[in-house]
């Protein structure tokens, strides 16, 4: 088995060499700064980061507030290295997002105990995330078995961050919409393919089943305390603004911002997309659907901001056509 992968940041190459010599059990790298340390942390996706938090340039804070913002280092432990062993630094270093803080100079077997039990977190970060990919993998096969949705979530994704964006939107609840986005529609395992291709021709009991699938989504996607944040944008995604959707009937501003960008993307992307039942829309036929569904369907401002994305993305413009989902 491979050691763990240790970046040790620090201004000062002595610090450096000496913490080096306390760990011989791991792969040890190193960078002198704040930017070198962002570079080797994209490049090479530590196991574990020591970081000095007291560096000119980009200090330690403004490297942990990056490690932490990101959703693809997010999960690495960092460990915050002072000289100075005020309450202070320990309490913003943690603020910021450090997983533990040890005062220089280190002693040795504090340092080996941190390091291991932090790693130790990392496996059951690692794992975690291993189940969140199976679950977007689900979500994905799932749009391909279905041939007229193949994608689906995938595009969905791109659109609702692109709109969250525009709404200017943070970047962890960007990330948040896009996981959404990826498992809005997994609700749809339950439901027989031969109610799926069906179209539009559903008795009220085909119907139920598939009002059923933000439910079920909700339900399965619950299993996992990382998509604990984003369960209300999968249940509430079918909601209309006016509170004529399901499953709650949530009505305007009670219905999350996260489910109602999604809504919209998600309309969006069927429309532009073949359905058993129709052939798709082109980019201004679609908008002529959401603007001409805006306070109904749909959130209207949200609507009003992504028409104007997509018009500028592709450079077209709604027609008057009123054809509906
Ligand atoms: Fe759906
Ligand atoms: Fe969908």
């Amino acid at each position: 088995m491979s050691k763990p992968k240790i970046l040790i940041v620090d201004d000062q190459q002595p610090n450096i060499a000496l913490l080096k010599s306390l760990l011989p059990d791991y792969d040890t790298t190193e960078a002198t700064s704040g930017r070198l340390a962002l570079k080797q942390i994209s490049d090479q996706k530590p196991d574990l980061i020591l970081l000095d938090v007291m560096m000119p340039g980009i200090d330690g804070y403004s490297v942990l507030s990056i490690v932490k913002n990101s959703a693809h280092t997010r999960g690495i432990p960092v460990l915050a290295v002072s000289a100075l062993g005020g309450m202070d630094e320990k309490l913003k270093s943690l603020a910021k997002g450090a997983d533990g803080f040890i005062i220089k100079p280190v002693n040795p077997q504090e340092l080996k105990a941190k390091i291991k039990a932090l790693l130790r977190v990392k496996v059951l970060h690692d794992e975690l995330d291993a189940a969140q990919k199976t679950l977007i993998s689900i979500a994905a096969m799932l749009d391909d078995k279905h041939l007229f949705r193949s994608g689906h979530s995938c595009r969905t994704a791109h659109y609702a961050v692109r709109l969250a964006r525009l709404e200017l939107l943070q970047s962890w609840q960007q990330e948040e919409i896009r996981l959404a986005a990826l498992v809005h529609d997994i609700g749809y395992v339950t439901v027989p393919e031969s109610i799926l291709l069906q179209g539009d021709r559903l008795t009220p009991e085909e119907l139920a089943h598939i009002q059923n699938h933000p439910l079920t989504g909700e339900t399965i996607c619950s299993a996992l305390a990382s998509f604990k944040p984003v369960l209300p944008y999968i249940r509430h995604h079918h909601e209309n603004y006016d509170g004529t959707g399901y499953p709650d009937k949530l009505k305007g501003a009670a219905i999350p911002l996260g489910a109602r960008i999604l809504a919209i993307a998600d309309a969006y992307d069927a429309l532009t997309n073949d359905r058993p039942h129709r052939k798709a829309l082109s980019p201004q036929a679609a908008l002529a659907v959401l603007a001409n569904g805006a306070g109904s369907r749909w959130d209207p401002g949200l609507v009003a901001l992504f028409c104007r994305l997509i018009t500028e993305y592709n450079g077209t413009g709604p027609e008057s056509e009123t054809e509906t989902t």
